[in-house]
């Protein structure tokens, strides 16, 4: 693995299936009496937020302490110093603390990048969400719980580890501000998926050219082909202006209700991040149904993370053979 994750476009098939596979092992951890193996004993990860969470940051803080790093919490929303000397202050003051992982979210789309590459310090960057930009564990999380879910659905591969190779999966909703899109477009296309991204035309990217999907604006249309459905939040707080008449079209147009997903097939699964906005951009029957696998995201969330801070702080033998010592 590469000493930082960035972005899923980052990752090649190999990358991310040895992620996706690390945490299936590191995923019976969660089912052991004492969920902690000795990994990162001695190490600091540093849980850098410059925007509110609550699922991302207690899923890295769990995953963490189950390697048994040291966590350091560092809820930095509120400063007034301007952002890019606070970052460059911030970084230094880290470098002093002997940060091994630095896992940040930022309001700004590049701010991991900056901090990775500035020279400030020498920890491992993990990009927690930044921006409109990536987010590149969400992508993970959400292929490790495809592939765990989608198993009969899935082509074998010619060689090499399971990918998600024959699935097609929709991406839903306001795709303009989501980094989970973008995180999802990519390593869902790299793991051998069939991406359609739709929206309305407002929330559509207008330079989504490069992007490996399909594009649509007819959601009805869409849902009876898919094998997932992932939905994304609406984003309130990086809206000015109204990118759409109202929330009830909205919701009537793009929103997933009973109806809607009534037109799934009958093994297709529904998936959003969180946090939802229920009677939105989901309905909450949908969202509480057993077609939702909105929890199991969740649970994976940990191993998923707890496989990167084991690669990249080092772990370089099977995942297993520690679990199992
Ligand atoms: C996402 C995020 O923060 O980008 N949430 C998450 O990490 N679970 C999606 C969102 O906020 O809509």
């Amino acid at each position: 693995m590469k000493a930082h994750l960035l972005s899923t476009a980052d990752l090649d098939r190999e990358g991310a299936l040895q992620i996706l596979d690390t945490a299936q092992e590191l995923a019976r951890v969660a089912d052991m009496p004492i969920k902690k193996m000795p990994t990162l004993r001695g190490r600091t990860v540093v849980n850098l937020f410059f925007e509110d969470s609550t699922r991302t940051r207690i899923s890295f803080e769990a995953a963490a302490k189950r390697l048994s790093a040291d966590v350091i919490n560092f809820a930095a929303k509120g400063s007034s110093v301007s952002k890019g000397e606070s970052l460059k202050d911030t970084a230094l003051t880290l470098a002093a603390m002997g940060a091994d992982a630095v896992v940040i979210r930022h309001s700004m789309s590049g701010a991991p990048h900056q901090l990775a590459h500035a020279d400030w310090m020498d920890a491992h960057v993990i990009n927690a969400g930044d921006g409109t930009h990536e987010h590149p564990t969400q992508a993970l999380l959400d292929a490790f719980t495809l592939r765990n879910h989608l198993a009969d659905h899935i082509s074998a591969p010619k060689q090499g580890s399971v990918g998600l190779d024959g699935l097609h999966v929709a991406i839903v909703g306001d795709v303009l501000h989501s980094r989970v899109a973008r995180s999802n477009v990519h390593l869902l296309n790299t793991l051998g998926a069939k991406v359609t991204v739709v929206a309305p035309p407002t929330l559509m990217p207008l330079h989504n050219d490069g992007w490996p999907c399909e594009v649509s604006y007819d959601l009805d249309a869409v849902l009876p082909q898919v094998d997932a459905v992932m939905m994304l939040r609406v984003q309130r707080e990086r809206m000015e202006g109204g990118f759409f008449p109202s929330e009830r079209e909205y919701s009537q147009r793009y929103g997933l209700d009973e109806r809607r997903a009534a037109l799934l097939p009958d093994h297709a699964v529904v998936m959003h991040p969180g946090p939802m906005n229920r009677g939105l951009e989901i309905a909450s029957r949908v969202a509480d149904s057993d077609r939702s696998l909105i929890i199991d995201q969740v649970r994976n969330g940990v191993s998923v993370r707890m496989a990167v801070l084991y690669l990249l702080l080092g772990g370089n033998e099977s995942a297993l053979s520690e679990v199992n010592a």
